[in-house]
């Protein structure tokens, strides 16, 4: 950011900033995304909204392009919910406090938010940014097979999905693999399988809706003990906020009947609401269409199945999105890969974009 000429900060919970002054102090206009990752995941998800849009501020010094409005790129903080997902763009869109992002622990190794931070803060790092947004575009992987699939270059995004987290946790009774008789057990890895089964059920049945059990913890966990604990992680997400909730209401209800079906305790906690269901303002996406169509690319118009910081930045700026495709529709993987070329059309029309905004047209 700093050899693209621009004005770097860091705010307290090490969102980054970088600023391209323009003729006047504000509205910004704004793009970036997040360059945190998962565990053996792959290198586009997230990154290519923050480099590809250094590229574009590039790419405006040189064709020694001025504008009207200062422009802003974000590298924000927890995106994926290693603490808690979008904690970054959450505090930056004043959602959530300082304490509430600091106390959040690390899923992989229940260090606290607090502690992981100190070494990625810059002694001048800001409490928070005063930067008024008033238009946000994230430019991203599409992480599905779509663009692919009917072979296109660009997604003009329409709107975000509503994303719920929450953990189910079943307790029975730990006990002897072969000495305990099958009648008299307790075994909290029943019902919390039959959940993850239970889930892929209850989003089948609803029309826009996905589910994910992508965590299953078993205590003590070896081949020879029957578990005490068993906790199921699960992913909801529907662009329609009612099927949402109803589903939580579903998710919840099967895991009271599974449990007691094994005689088992049951607890739901950890509920976090990631993101609501965003509906993109019309003229941005009509906006971004133009702009496709303007520098020739073949798009198409899609929702985003995957959260993003931007659903977060809706709450204070006009926001959209441009897709780029991703390979075999493959994200969250090590296998996650997208062409320079396509790359670079996300580019192009990330830098249109910015340049028409920023021109105040
Ligand atoms: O989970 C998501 O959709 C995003 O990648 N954090
Ligand atoms: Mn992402
Ligand atoms: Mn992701």
């Amino acid at each position: 950011m700093v050899k693209a000429g621009l004005e770097v900060h860091t705010d307290a919970v090490a969102n980054i900033v970088g600023i391209r002054e323009g003729r006047s102090e504000s509205p910004f206009v704004s793009t970036g995304s997040h360059i945190d990752t998962g565990v053996m995941w792959g290198t586009f998800d997230g990154a290519l909204g923050v480099l590809g849009a250094i590229e574009a501020i590039r790419m405006l010094n040189d064709d020694k392009i001025t504008t009207k409005l200062p422009i802003a790129i974000f590298s924000f903080t927890d995106e994926e919910g290693t603490y808690q997902g979008q904690a970054g763009s959450k505090y930056f869109a004043r959602l959530l406090s300082k304490r509430e992002v600091y106390e959040t622990k690390n899923k992989y190794d229940g260090s606290k938010f607090a502690d992981g931070v100190k070494n990625a803060l810059m002694n001048d790092s800001l409490e928070r940014f005063s930067i008024p947004t008033k238009n946000h575009i994230e430019l991203h992987i599409e992480q599905g097979p779509i663009l692919e699939t009917e072979n296109l270059q660009i997604g003009v995004v329409t709107g975000i999905v509503g994303i719920r987290w929450l953990y189910v946790t079943f307790r029975g009774k730990q006990a002897h693999a072969g000495a305990c008789p099958m009648n008299l057990r307790r075994d909290p890895l029943i019902p919390a399988s039959e959940l993850a089964l239970t889930v892929r059920q209850i989003a089948l049945k609803h029309s826009e809706m996905v589910g994910t059990c992508g965590v299953i913890n078993v205590k003590p966990n070896v081949i020879n003990a029957i578990p005490n604990e068993a906790t199921v992680g699960v992913d909801l997400r529907s662009l329609d906020r009612n099927e949402l909730e109803q589903a939580m209401h579903e998710v919840m209800d099967a895991s009271k009947q599974l449990a007691a079906k094994e005689h088992c305790e049951v607890e739901v906690h950890s509920v976090s609401e990631v993101g609501n269901p965003t509906i993109f303002p019309e003229e941005i996406v009509s906006f971004v269409r133009r702009n496709a169509e303007s520098l020739g690319y073949s798009y198409r118009l899609m929702p985003s199945r995957a959260g993003h910081d931007t659903q977060t930045i809706a709450y204070i700026a006009n926001v959209g999105m441009i897709f780029v495709p991703s390979r075999g529709g493959i994200s969250h993987a090590p296998e996650e890969w997208t062409d320079v070329e396509q790359a670079h059309r996300g580019v192009k029309l990330l830098e249109e974009c910015l340049i028409k905004l920023a021109q105040g047209k």
